[in-house]
């Protein structure tokens, strides 16, 4: 059994993360906290984005426990301004950036007829808008610096395969996978790699909440993992710094899933291994 959020795999300087810095968004809990606590723990900073400030304090305070540094930046990634401000103050606290995250998202199920216009826009702006503009803050950044650099976006396999009940989420993600393989081509002679990372149901308490709220609900969720179980948000992380790594430095416009067999056993099997 894998502990949660706890990355002991990663030691400092073998992976190429000592001394470099990567933004996070949606770092203050779930998949984003996972992922920036393994950075830090690999001995990179973290600049940890968010809505949420407390969130975002306990991530900081959990990465300097571990013995990493970070710094807390209250950002709707909406706006592209605060997202300019974001890499700002990255900048000024680090000296430089070489990475981000794009994690921040939001979702709920509802049939996709009856989507009200900022129902649909709410998911559509925080996923694709926002990680474009975080994306092109970044890249932007890394292009000034001359240093090259890594993107990682989370996506979810219905990306591609489409789900009933978030067609907001679906399309966006969708377009997140298309702008990652655009922009790998664009940036790739900038040494800027652009890549995500498409999990399966994982225990996180936003995915929880806005997916499977009862216990009917997670059942059903659980049947459709031929693995058995949810992914603990370290596995995510994992799988992600190998992608944000020196050890992907050839892997660029990719997708890795991990998601337990999950789509796969859909296409195979209708529902589960099993
Ligand atoms: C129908 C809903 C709704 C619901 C919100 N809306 N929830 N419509 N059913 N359950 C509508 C509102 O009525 C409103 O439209 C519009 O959406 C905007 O809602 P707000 O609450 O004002 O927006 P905001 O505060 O910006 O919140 C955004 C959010 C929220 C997406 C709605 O859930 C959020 O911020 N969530 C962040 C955390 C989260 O969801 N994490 C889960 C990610 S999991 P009207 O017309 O009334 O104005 C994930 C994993 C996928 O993505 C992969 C799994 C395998």
């Amino acid at each position: 059994m894998v502990e949660k959020n706890v990355n002991t795999a990663w030691t400092e300087g073998s992976w190429g993360f000592a001394g470099r810095t990567y933004v996070v968004t949606g770092g203050g809990s779930g998949i984003g906290r996972a992922v920036s606590l393994a950075l830090a723990a690999a001995g990179a900073r973290v600049v940890v984005a968010g809505r949420t400030p407390e969130k975002l304090d306990e991530t900081v305070a959990l990465a300097e426990k571990a013995g990493g540094q970070a710094l807390a930046v209250p950002t709707d990634v909406r706006d592209p301004d605060a997202v300019d401000a974001l890499v700002a103050a990255g900048v000024e606290r680090f000296g430089r950036l070489d990475g981000l995250v794009n994690n921040a998202a939001g979702n709920f199920v509802a049939p996709g007829v009856d989507l009200s216009p900022n129902g649909w826009r709410a998911v559509v702006d925080i996923v694709l808008n926002g990680s474009y503009f975080c994306t092109r803050a970044v890249a932007r950044q890394l292009r000034a610096q001359g240093t090259g650099g890594s993107i990682l976006s989370v996506i979810a396999t219905y990306a591609w395969h489409g789900h009933p009940g978030t067609v907001h989420s679906a399309a966006a993600k969708a377009g997140v996978l298309a702008m990652t393989r655009t922009l790998a081509v664009e940036l790739a002679p900038l040494g800027v790699r652009l890549n995500c990372v498409a999990p399966g149901p994982t225990e996180t308490e936003g995915a929880g909440a806005a997916l499977w709220a009862t216990e009917e609900a997670r059942s059903g969720v659980l049947a459709t993992v031929p693995a058995g179980r949810f992914a603990e948000p370290s596995e995510i992380a994992d799988a992600s710094l190998f992608l944000l790594s020196e050890r992907a430095s050839y892997l660029t416009g990719e997708c890795l899933t991990v998601d337990g067999g999950q789509w796969l056993g859909k296409q195979v099997y209708g529902r589960t291994g099993a």
